[in-house]
C-alpha cells in the first residue's frame, strides 16, 4: 500500500518525506484554500520537491465535463503529464474521465461514498478511486467496509483500477486498509505522525539509551570505549 500526504503545506510535506516512506501528495480545493496562496504556485512547489515521477493528485474544479477536461489540461500542463487529475464521481465526472482516458490523461475518481461510484469510475478509465473513509463513518456507515467492497469488486471484475483511500482520522483506519492490501492511502500530516505515536515505544527506546549511558557515560556507540 502506497502512503501519500493529503496536504499542501510544503514544510509539513518536507518533514514527512524526511522521516516516513512517502509515495506522493494529494490535494483538493479545500486543502488549497487552507494554504491561502495562488494554487499553482503551491502545487509547483510541491511538484518541484517530490520530483516529476512521484504521484501528485490534483482536483479539477469546474462543474461540467468539458470544464473538467480543460482543468485537466491546465493541471497536467503546469505540473507534468504524470500528474493524476482528481475528478468527482458524478455523471459529468464520468463523462470527463472517458474523454481524458482517450487523451491518455491519468485520473483519480474522487468524492467516493459508494461502491457503485467506484465501479463506474473504473469502467470510465480512472486509475484510482478515492473512498472517503472517515466521512463515510461519520454518516453512520462503515468506511473500511466500503473500501473492502470496492477492492473485491475490482478483483472480481478483473479491473486494473486501484483504491486511493482518503479521509482518515486515526491510524487504526489506515492499518485496516494496510491489512486488506489496498493500492494507496492518503492522510493528513497529523494522522501520519500519529501512526507510531505510542508511549510504550518511546519508553522502550528511552530505556535502552539510558541503560547504555549508565554503563558508558555516553549516549552513542560511536562515543564509547
Ligand atoms: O480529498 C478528500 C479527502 O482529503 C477528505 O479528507 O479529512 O477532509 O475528510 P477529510
Amino acid at each position: 500500500m502506497k502512503l501519500l500526504i493529503d496536504d499542501a503545506n510544503i514544510q509539513a510535506i518536507r518533514e514527512l518525506y524526511e522521516f516516513y516512506p512517502i509515495d506522493g501528495v494529494t490535494t483538493n480545493p479545500s486543502i488549497l484554500a487552507k494554504a491561502g496562496r495562488p494554487p499553482f504556485a503551491v502545487l509547483r512547489e510541491i511538484r518541484d520537491f517530490i520530483g516529476p515521477e512521484a504521484d501528485l493528485h490534483v482536483q479539477a474544479v469546474a462543474p461540467t465535463a468539458e470544464g473538467m477536461a480543460e482543468d485537466a489540461r491546465r493541471i497536467t500542463g503546469e505540473l507534468g503529464e504524470k500528474t493524476l487529475v482528481k475528478i468527482p464521481c458524478i455523471p459529468e465526472g464520468f463523462k470527463a474521465m472517458k474523454a481524458l482516458r482517450e487523451l491518455g490523461v491519468r485520473t483519480t475518481g474522487t468524492a467516493v461514498y459508494t461502491p457503485m461510484q467506484a465501479f463506474l469510475a473504473a469502467r470510465c478509465g480512472a486509475e484510482y478511486v478515492a473512498p472517503y473513509i472517515n466521512r463515510i463513518d461519520n454518516m453512520g456507515f462503515d468506511g473500511i467496509a466500503v473500501a473492502r467492497e470496492i477492492q473485491d469488486i475490482f478483483a472480481r471484475n478483473g479491473m486494473s483500477a486501484s483504491i486511493l483511500a482518503a479521509s482518515f482520522k486515526n491510524s487504526q483506519q489506515v492499518l485496516e486498509l494496510c491489512k486488506y492490501g489496498v493500492g494507496a492511502a492518503t492522510a493528513a500530516p497529523d494522522v501520519i505522525r500519529a501512526l507510531v505515536k505510542n508511549p510504550a515505544i518511546d519508553a522502550a527506546v528511552d530505556a535502552f539509551v539510558s541503560d547504555f549511558e549508565k554503563l558508558t557515560g555516553v549516549r552513542a556507540m560511536t562515543d564509547c570505549e
